[in-house]
């Protein structure tokens, strides 16, 4: 088996006085899927603010590759290797297509990768629109491609398929396959919606208030039991 390129060890995150992630480990190896998936309020958005450093952590460890990132800035965890494509996907509504996509970029570079347009050419077509009038579909490819622009090794996607046409969503699930295929990804991403995991994940990780509480393989996945797990 690989080794894992992104490594979560026994991380605590919580706001204030309340403790919402206790304890949670989890990896992913070089181009690999993985779908972490939870209800509503079970911890997803505060882990992947933690992953990337917008929330601190108690305790524990991230690791990418060798780099040890716990206490870095989220700056210098983009800049490690480490994408984020935030929930609500975020996307500057007053800028065009083409600055999006150039607001992620590190390393000094100024022009958007032109290889990032081949995984989405509606954004090519589009490149001079305000991402404001973008659909909420074509908003996330954005989002998607904002956090490509920087290369990363490990793209961390936080409901991705959040208010999204569900014909759009395969096509999601398509291009994300597409991307790591084509580049070695590994992709983290959280998800409430069973079928899209299912569609886009080599192994699915079930997050229940705050701590993991089944992981499996894709292939040979129990999908009933899943369905009961994410069910409320
Ligand atoms: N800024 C915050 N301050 C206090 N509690 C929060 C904050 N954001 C989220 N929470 C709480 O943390 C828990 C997990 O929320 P969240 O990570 O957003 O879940 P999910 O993304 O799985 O829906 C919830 O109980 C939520 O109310
Ligand atoms: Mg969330």
């Amino acid at each position: 088996m690989d080794e894992a390129v992104l490594k979560v060890d026994s991380i605590g995150v919580g706001y204030g006085q309340s403790r919402v992630i206790e304890g949670l480990s989890v990896s992913a190896r070089s181009a690999e899927i993985v779908a972490l998936l939870g209800l509503n309020g079970m911890g997803k958005t505060t882990l992947m603010k933690a992953l990337i450093g917008l929330l601190p952590v108690r305790g524990g460890a991230i690791r990418l590759g060798t780099e040890e990132l716990t206490g870095r800035s989220p700056h210098e965890r983009v800049a490690a290797g480490l994408g984020y494509v935030p929930q609500g996907r975020l996307v500057f509504p007053t800028l065009t297509v083409e600055e999006n996509v150039e607001a992620g970029l590190v390393r000094g570079e100024r022009r958007a990768p032109p290889e990032l347009f081949h995984f989405f050419p509606i954004l090519k077509e589009m490149r001079r629109r305000r991402a404001g009038n973008l659909s909420g579909g074509q908003q996330q490819q954005l989002a998607i491609a904002r956090a490509l622009a920087s290369r990363p090794k490990v793209l961390l996607l936080d409901e991705p398929t959040e208010g999204i046409q569900p014909s759009i969503i395969k096509e999601l699930a398509v291009v994300l396959k597409r991307i790591r295929d084509e580049r070695g990804l590994t992709i983290l991403v959280t998800e409430q919606m069973l079928s899209f995991a299912l569609d886009v994940a080599d192994r699915v990780v079930v997050l229940s208030r705050g701590r993991i509480i089944h992981e499996a393989p894709r292939a040979g996945l129990d999908e009933r039991a899943l369905g009961k797990m994410l069910s409320i």
